[in-house]
């Protein structure tokens, strides 16, 4: 193909693939099925990939993510963003109202909506396409976060219609309840820490440094607040109609209400219906529906005048707490969990609650057989949030945190600044041995197919397995014992067992389980210390002599290595084949034509995104680097570089270089 016609064809499949994302996120009418759009979407991605001088940030493609990880660069708001007052009382509701009318003198339209809780996001649009998504911040600056924004399928990358030339516009970045339900349940299967509620999982999500994995958290965003210079309406009600038509998912169930009562009316509706909804809701937020009213009562300092927030009261109930018991969780730490006398709380039937950690008992003060006060927020689990201590037995004793394990009898450790008690018993206590096979087996790990933590659960109980090289010895037999093992299901574990050999170093090294041995620090290890061998003879100078390796990981590893039962287990691991040393791929057109050299970026480049320079840095060998220092070979300037970058660099006497001249660096 022509360049001319590869082009074209490009630009026919974004535009083929934006319609089908149109149709079936705005729309919720899709005209092809899932498989169609991956096949269209992979051609698209071919091409890019083949002739990537027609590559462009906003293609869909961009939504799958980049690997590589970036600090996020903080960005100055144009027009602050303010957070809400709060009324938790229908009496406030009609006490603002009358003040709108007295500030403005009129008695003007309001519009209600839901007041979704998630993390708020501002996207600014110019000539139809997203240039930059901001985190709320400080309210006056936020994080960059554009790159993970991208991959929300529900943000339009270009826009449709007949939207303004520039504006930005401000919503809410929700988990819905599913796919949070979905996050946890694999958090736990892998022994992770669950997150609390939907906010923190998609405010967690967002500041992620890695796009992909983003992309397959599948965030949801709703659009509630448009800013700019002449908008094409006044009221903000049709803004958010046009908004609709321009492409953007807006605040669901808004509507326009004419005096208090109909926004009363519009609370209670909402108060009880909000069980029903996908996403996390926790109040109603009403407006002055003009821009031009809204300008003429203005903001306080804190909050504009023009808006409030009314909050659902969460519901609560006394009941009797029973005992506590203390849970080892596959990462040792020891969560404590209230029995209670059941009762009913928000259409279930509460039994337990969650007490979190020893500072949340002694903060409650809590003695055994009190009446507690439960309530259900956001939270999984219900909490307990108070004590009614007029009804304390004299007799009864306070609850008291265990000092030795539940399961292995071993003290508790609690490191400074911690709340959490560990169990340090890793290789013996029942719930850590499992939890670091189930760690190792993990998709980011090994990533061992049709093996799961039920699994995981009968070889132990079978005293089959009792660390990770065990594993590699298990016989299709003694898995076909196992409770509703089939024939193929054992195949299948085998199988991806085998696999497992080809996975490379440093997922070893993060599979082991190793503390402080993240994805990135492996990674970082692997690229360095280039075998097991030298890793097991790395002292901490060696160890602290690489990147991003401090004190405390490099010591975790001196430790790890200096226990017998480790030693033995690398041999068997070796024994099973796996690989034990890094590889070296050479990537296409990589070069070492900046050897040596560290390059600081910013601002906005025109050949490159920011992600592209930086791989292309390290696919010529340089290293990227987030500060400038007299270390510094070169800062690469872009467009609208930040003024203090500059002047660094300058009173350093660090080359500042164009994009061209970087271009001609690695020719
Ligand atoms: S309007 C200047 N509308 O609530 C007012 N906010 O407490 C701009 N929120 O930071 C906000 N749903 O994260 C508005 N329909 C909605 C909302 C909403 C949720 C959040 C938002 C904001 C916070 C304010």
């Amino acid at each position: 193909m022509l360049p001319e016609e590869v082009k074209k064809r490009i630009t026919k499949l974004r535009h083929e693939i934006e319609q089908h994302n149109y149709n079936y996120y705005k729309l919720n009418r899709p005209t092809i099925s899932d498989f169609e759009f991956d096949a269209i979407m992979g051609d698209l991605i071919a091409l890019e990939n083949k002739f990537p001088q027609f590559s462009d940030p906003n293609s869909p493609t961009q939504r799958v993510g980049s690997d590589i990880s970036r600090e996020f660069q903080q960005v100055l708001h144009q027009y602050p963003m303010l957070s809400l007052s709060n009324s938790y009382s229908e009496a406030e509701v009609v006490e603002f109202v009358q003040r709108v009318e007295k500030f403005s003198g009129e008695t003007p339209d309001y519009v209600c909506e839901l007041k979704l809780d998630g993390t708020s996001i501002s996207l600014i649009y110019r000539e139809g396409e997203l240039q930059r998504a901001v985190t709320r911040g400080d309210g006056e600056k936020g994080d960059d976060v554009t790159a993970n924004v991208r991959t929300i399928r529900s943000v339009p990358l270009k826009l449709q219609g007949d939207y303004p030339a520039s504006f930005e516009i401000r919503g809410e970045i929700v988990m819905p309840f599913s796919v949070f339900d979905e996050l946890n349940r694999e958090r736990s299967e892998q022994g992770e820490q669950l997150f609390a509620n939907p906010r923190n999982a998609a405010s967690g999500t967002l500041k992620m440094q890695n796009s992909s994995v983003v992309a397959s958290r599948k965030l949801d965003a709703y659009f509630y607040y448009i800013l700019g210079e002449n908008l094409p309406e006044d009221g903000h009600y049709e803004l958010l109609q046009m908004a609709a038509e321009w492409g953007f998912q807006i605040s669901p169930h808004a509507r326009k209400c004419k005096d208090a009562e109909a926004i009363l009316n519009y609370l209670t509706t909402w108060d009880q219906k909000r069980e029903g909804l996908p996403f996390a809701t926790d109040g109603v937020v009403i407006k002055v529906n003009s821009k031009r009213v809204q300008e003429e009562i203005g903001f306080t300092a804190k909050s504009p005048r023009w808006a409030i927030a009314y909050k659902f009261k969460a519901e609560r109930v006394a009941t009797k707490l029973l005992s506590v018991d203390f849970q080892v969780g596959r990462t040792g730490a020891v969560t404590p969990v209230a029995n209670l006398e059941p009762v009913q709380l928000g259409g279930t039937v509460v039994k337990r609650a969650s007490l979190h950690n020893a500072d949340v008992i002694e903060g409650l003060g809590l003695y055994l057989n009190d009446i507690v006060y439960v309530e259900k927020g956001g939270e999984i689990i219900p909490k307990i949030v108070g004590v009614d201590t007029s009804q304390r037995d004299v007799a009864s004793t306070p609850v008291q945190f265990i000092r030795n394990c539940p399961e292995c009898n071993t003290i508790l450790v609690r490191e400074e600044g911690e709340a959490a008690w560990y169990c340090p018993n890793e290789d013996e206590c029942p719930p850590l041995i499992k939890g670091k096979i189930e760690h190792f087996i993990s998709r980011k790990a090994m990533n061992v197919d049709g093996l799961g933590s039920e699994t995981i659960d009968l070889l132990y109980q079978q005293g089959l397995v009792r660390n990770v090289a065990d594993l590699y010895e298990l016989k299709k037999e003694q898995l076909i014992s196992l409770d509703r093992m089939g024939d193929k299901s054992a195949d299948r574990i085998l199988e991806g067992l085998r696999n497992t050999r080809e996975i490379p170093f440093e997922r070893v090294i993060f599979a082991l389980g190793i503390r402080y041995v993240g994805e990135t620090v492996a990674k970082k290890l692997a690229k360095a210390i280039k075998s097991i061998d030298l890793l097991m003879q790395a002292d901490l100078a060696t160890l602290t002599s690489v990147d991003e390796i401090g004190v405390k990981i490099a010591e975790s590893i001196v430790d790890w290595f200096s226990k017998e039962q480790h030693l033995e287990l690398i041999e068997r691991l070796r024994g099973a084949d796996l690989k034990l040393v890094t590889e070296i791929r050479q990537a296409e057109g990589a070069t070492e034509k900046l050897k040596g050299l560290s390059f600081v970026i910013s601002g906005i480049f025109q050949k490159f995104s920011r992600d592209e320079l930086k791989a292309d840095i390290e696919l010529h060998g340089g290293k990227n680097v987030s500060g400038i220092s007299a270390k510094t070979s070169y800062l690469i300037a872009g467009e609208n570089i930040g003024p203090s970058k500059l002047e660094k660099a300058t009173s350093l006497k660090i080359p500042i270089i164009s994009e061209e001249n970087y271009v001609q660096l690695t020719n």
